[in-house]
């Protein structure tokens, strides 16, 4: 079948991927059993959301601005958005104008009167694999991708990252947000989904031709989320 990848582990991702479509249909299954929850958007940690929120805003405040080389602040794209969390508390305070992006239209759905009086802000609810998702050319001051790149396989990860940068404003950033597995690439069978290590992710994003300006750990966060894996 053309949809089917040989396990010959030329590259990481096949390793872990016998099958891609298979891969993303499994995602979309699991996240449609989601409760359209901010608890069910972090897996049951929905007490960090605050952390989590005030460290990207921070983060974020570094770059936005007016004048040279200041990121501006029109527009901004919310990619695996879910319930639209990070919409409401950090994009929704800083920009005009903020677009969702998720594959599961429930989420979406609920995003409408999760985000209350200031859903009227938002401009698009694509329901869309970040796979297919193509951004409006140079539409965007910040592209927001949490939680969600582990979704992608490595080449649909790369051809995604090149058409956001196609989607940014001159000084636009795209921000990535993820968890990332303390050496190689994870797979999680339950939600269908593979962790990178920090080295694969900086391969991938140098593939994309994107540079990248900062990085930064989140800090804060309960000890007992820094599982160790025990997969491959
Ligand atoms: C862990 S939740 C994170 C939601 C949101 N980013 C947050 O931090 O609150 C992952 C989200 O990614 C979405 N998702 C999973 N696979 C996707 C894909 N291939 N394309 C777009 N969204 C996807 C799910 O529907 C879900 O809303």
């Amino acid at each position: 079948k053309a949809d089917c990848i040989v396990r010959s582990c030329t590259k990481m991702e096949d390793c872990l991927i016998e099958n891609q479509t298979t891969f993303y249909s499994k995602a979309e299954h699991y996240w449609k059993e989601v409760p359209p929850t901010v608890d069910g958007m972090l897996g049951g940690y929905g007490s960090i959301s605050s952390i989590d929120i005030n460290g990207s805003k921070n983060f974020l405040h570094k770059f936005l601005g007016e004048g040279q080389g200041k990121t501006g602040t029109g527009c901004a794209l919310d990619c695996g958005a879910g319930i639209g969390r990070i919409t409401k508390r950090l994009l929704m305070p800083l920009f005009r104008t903020v677009d969702l992006v998720d594959v599961t239209q429930e989420f979406l759905d609920k995003a409408r009167t999760y985000l209350g009086e200031e859903a009227k802000r938002v401009e698009n609810y694509f329901c869309c694999g970040l796979q297919d998702f193509q951004p409006q050319p140079e539409c965007y001051d910040v592209i927001w991708i949490q939680w969600v790149i582990g979704h992608l396989t490595d080449d649909h990860l790369v051809e995604f990252l090149r058409r956001c940068r196609s989607g940014l404003r001159p000084d636009g950033l795209i921000v990535v947000k993820d968890n990332v597995a303390y050496e190689g690439v994870v797979p999680d069978d339950v939600d269908s989904s593979m962790c990178r290590d920090l080295n694969v992710l900086h391969r991938l994003v140098a593939r994309a031709g994107l540079n990248i300006i900062c990085e930064e750990q989140q800090q804060n966060f309960p000890e007992e989320i820094y599982v160790r894996e025990t997969g491959q």
